[in-house]
Order: C-alpha cells, then sequence, then structure tokens
C-alpha cells in the first residue's frame, strides 16, 4: 500500500521508517489508564472531533471549555471551564498533561510564552503558532522566506489603503491581523470612496492590527495538509479543493479535481516546508490561492482544520489522530486515502432553523443515504454557523459531490435540493 512516505524539510523523516524515540521512564499521566493526557485549549468540533481519535488511543481529551455545553465538553470526562485568556486558568489546566495544544488561534501569545516557561509541553510553540495567530506577522516571515504570497501592507491609517489601491487596483481586501474566522474579520473594498467610508471606523472598533492585499484573481482555493512531529517526521495527505461561499468553507473535494501532479507536489513540498521552517509541531493546513501564475499562500491554522476533516473516513490515519501523535511525538500514521473521491460538506446554519427537528432530519437522511457519513457537532442552529458536516467517498467526483450536497443542505434546511418531496 501507498503510506505516502513524505519528505520535504531537511530533517524530516518519512512515515514508517522511524521507531520510538520517546522515553518511557516517566508515569504517563492518567493513572486509570496509564496512557498519556492531551490538554486542547478549546472545546468545539475540532477538540470533540480530537477526542474521538483520543478516545481510540486509549486516551481522553482534556479540554479547556468556556461553557458546559460546547461541543468538546459535551462528549469529553475531562472538561476545564475557564477562558483561555486567564493565565491561572491555562496554568492549572496545564497541569498534568503530557502536551497542550489548541482547538483555535486565540490564546494570547505571552500567555503561551509563560506556559513554555513553566516548563509545560506546548505543542504547536509559540514561535510557531504565532504565524497562525497574527496575519501580518504570518505574511512577512514566509515573505522572508520568499514563499508566495499576495502583495500586502499594514495598515494604521485609510491613507495606507488608498495608497495601496492605487499602486495594485481595486478592489482591495481589509483584514484583521488576530481574531477573525469564518470571513469574520476579512472585508472587501471596492472603490477608493468606500474605503475612505469604512477604514477609519474599522481602525477604531477592531481591535487588532489591520492589513489589506491584492484581492487574487484565483482559479480556486486549495488546502496542503500537513503533519510534523517533533522528531522531525512530516506527512502529507492528498491536496483538496476548498469550496468557499461568502467567505466559509461549504465544500471539500478530495483530492483538488484535475490538478496539475507538479502543481500538487509543489504545495505539499511548500507545506511541509513551512512546517520546518516555522517549526511547526501537529497538524499545518496551508490555505492556498491557486493562479494563473501559481499559488499563493492565504492563511496558516496549526490545528486540524475544516479542510481535513473529510480525513475521518477518507484517509488510513486522520487528521485528528495525526494530531496527537505528532504532539505526543508518536511515529505518525499514513495518509492515503481509502477511494478515488471524497467530498466533505459543511451543514451550516439555515437563516431560520426549520421547523423539523435535527434529528427527524437525520432519520431522513439515513433513510434516503445510506452510504453517507454523518458528523454533528452538538451545536445550536444559528444561522451559517458550522453545525456538522458530513463526508462521501466514492468513484466519481460528480454523483459523491451531488449527495454531498444534497445531503448537507437537507440536515441544515430541511428541503431536498432536487425537488424530493419529503415524505415522497
Ligand atoms: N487576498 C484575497 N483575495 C481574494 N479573496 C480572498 C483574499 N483573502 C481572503 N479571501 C477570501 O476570503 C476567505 C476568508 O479569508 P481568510 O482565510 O483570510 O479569513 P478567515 O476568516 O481567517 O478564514 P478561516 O475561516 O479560514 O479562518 C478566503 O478563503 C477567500 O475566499
Ligand atoms: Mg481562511
Amino acid at each position: 500500500m501507498d503510506t505516502r512516505a513524505v519528505y520535504g524539510d531537511a530533517a524530516a523523516v518519512p512515515v514508517g521508517s522511524r521507531t520510538g524515540s520517546r522515553s518511557y521512564h516517566y508515569e504517563p499521566v492518567d493513572p486509570r489508564t496509564r496512557t498519556p493526557v492531551v490538554g486542547m485549549v478549546g472545546a468545539g468540533q475540532l477538540a470533540r472531533m480530537t477526542h474521538q481519535a483520543a478516545v481510540a488511543l486509549g486516551q481522553s481529551l482534556r479540554v479547556l471549555a468556556a461553557a458546559p455545553d460546547e461541543p468538546a465538553a459535551l462528549v469529553s470526562p475531562d472538561v476545564t471551564l475557564g477562558a483561555h485568556t486567564d493565565l491561572a486558568v491555562l496554568r492549572a489546566f496545564a497541569a498534568g498533561c503530557d502536551a497542550v495544544t489548541f482547538d483555535h488561534e486565540h490564546v494570547p501569545t505571552e500567555h503561551l510564552r509563560a506556559l513554555v516557561a513553566d516548563g509545560f509541553a506546548v505543542h504547536p510553540g509559540p514561535d510557531a503558532l504565532v504565524h497562525a495567530q497574527d496575519k501580518l506577522m504570518m505574511r512577512h516571515r514566509l515573505a522572508e522566506l520568499e514563499i508566495p504570497v499576495p502583495p500586502f501592507s499594514a495598515v494604521t491609517a485609510v491613507t495606507d489603503v488608498l495608497r495601496f489601491g492605487a499602486e495594485h487596483g481595486w478592489p482591495c481586501v481589509l483584514k484583521a491581523a488576530r481574531g477573525g474566522y469564518d470571513g469574520r474579520g476579512v472585508w472587501m473594498l471596492t472603490t477608493p470612496s468606500e474605503a475612505q467610508r469604512v477604514v477609519p471606523e474599522l481602525l477604531d472598533t477592531v481591535g487588532a492590527p489591520l492589513l489589506v492585499e491584492q484581492c487574487v484573481a484565483m482559479r480556486r482555493e486549495l488546502v496542503a495538509l500537513v503533519a510534523r512531529s517533533p522528531f522531525g517526521q512530516g506527512a502529507a495527505w492528498p491536496i483538496v479543493q476548498s469550496v468557499q461561499r461568502d467567505g466559509i468553507c461549504v465544500q471539500v473535494l478530495a483530492p483538488a479535481p484535475g490538478l496539475d501532479p507538479e502543481l500538487a507536489e509543489s504545495a505539499e513540498k511548500l507545506a511541509l516546508r513551512v512546517a520546518g521552517e516555522l517549526g511547526v509541531v501537529g497538524v499545518l493546513a496551508v490555505e492556498l490561492f491557486e493562479t494563473r501564475h501559481g499559488l499563493l499562500v492565504n492563511e496558516l491554522a496549526m490545528r486540524p482544520h475544516n479542510g481535513g476533516h473529510w480525513t475521518i473516513e477518507g484517509a488510513v490515519t486522520s487528521q485528528f489522530e495525526q494530531h496527537l501523535r505528532a504532539v505526543l511525538d508518536y511515529p505518525l500514521g499514513a495518509t492515503a486515502a481509502h477511494a478515488p473521491v471524497a467530498v466533505m460538506a459543511n451543514v451550516l446554519g439555515a437563516d431560520t432553523a426549520p421547523a423539523m427537528g435535527l434529528d427527524e432530519r437525520l432519520h431522513h437522511l439515513m433513510a434516503r443515504f445510506p452510504g453517507v457519513k454523518v458528523h454533528l457537532y452538538g451545536k445550536a442552529e444559528r444561522p451559517r454557523r458550522k453545525i456538522g458536516h458530513v463526508t462521501v467517498l466514492g468513484e466519481e467526483l460528480a454523483p459523491v459531490r451531488r449527495d454531498a450536497g444534497l445531503a448537507a443542505q437537507w440536515l441544515a434546511n430541511a428541503v431536498w435540493a432536487d425537488g424530493r418531496e419529503v415524505h415522497g
């Protein structure tokens, strides 16, 4: 079987070619199971699915949740309630963890440095993670490494945007350097007068540095998903296409259909190189724009990523298990795909939640599509909120994509988009 052995940064060790290196003279922390404890800061769906992978490895994920009804807090038996912005809370949470890792990017960098100074194993470490936390620092660092990024500039006054637009053309994309997700923190500026109207207010209200970048004329968006362990092992999954609508991912097509094999290889190498150069430990998702002139890096995420949910059913090792393996410095798992095509579709909350309950929708879905795999996150339905996803595997893209789209839209809206009657 092709294990997709990998290469990339100079020190990378391929999957399947390392034996144990970790020392086992310490007592694993969980006295009941004698297995290691990974603590994940944040208890959203990424932590929920990481817990699912932890269970198979004999572990329970410890999660730091802001509220008891968050997706991972509903399923993990080891929940700390508290704020990820409170250093005392983080310290108490980290005590007894073999590794501390993250389901989001929002822990203040100085708190992470304090945890490292205390001797906690924080993966990815603050010097790496800051490039996923701060889009401006990420752009500067990647540009320094001569990795292609869209033209960009820091913004401290509206004149910075006007000057950038005059040089690079309109529209421009304004972004908050920190704190954004799912398109929140991204504003398209169509004209200089729109910039004049909008930017001063954003400078006052966003509470994070801003940057402006060229609106890239792209063919499509791709995600290169890799993992790196402290030992230096690297692993890469096939390059996927992420289909975005209004700044939010709606579908992921694995592998990216019709992608030039050379471009795929260069995307994979690029992501492994970024992981090595930045010292990432864990999963790294590199969001890419495919343009006529090649690839540009949009964004980095150093955790399991929406672009990798398909790996739960679609690959030998899921991104969630791989993240655990990496942060615990276990040997990494094979990343080969199980089927020629996998499509993941997000279930995005409808504008008005349907009268039919989610459980009844699930029942209907199962009756129509026995091959569709459903993941619900235990979240309340709100407009455009990611409340779950579905994955379909198959031989050919068109039917697989159609079924995944129908299933996700059904779960969100209680309407079959192909016109099928509900009780037909
Ligand atoms: N420079 C650009 N040119 C064109 N489109 C862009 C540009 N930057 C961002 N976009 C669009 O906006 C989407 C969201 O941007 P970005 O990934 O930077 O923000 P985000 O809200 O942090 O995303 P995420 O949900 O991945 O954390 C991108 O996936 C892309 O569709
Ligand atoms: Mg993004």
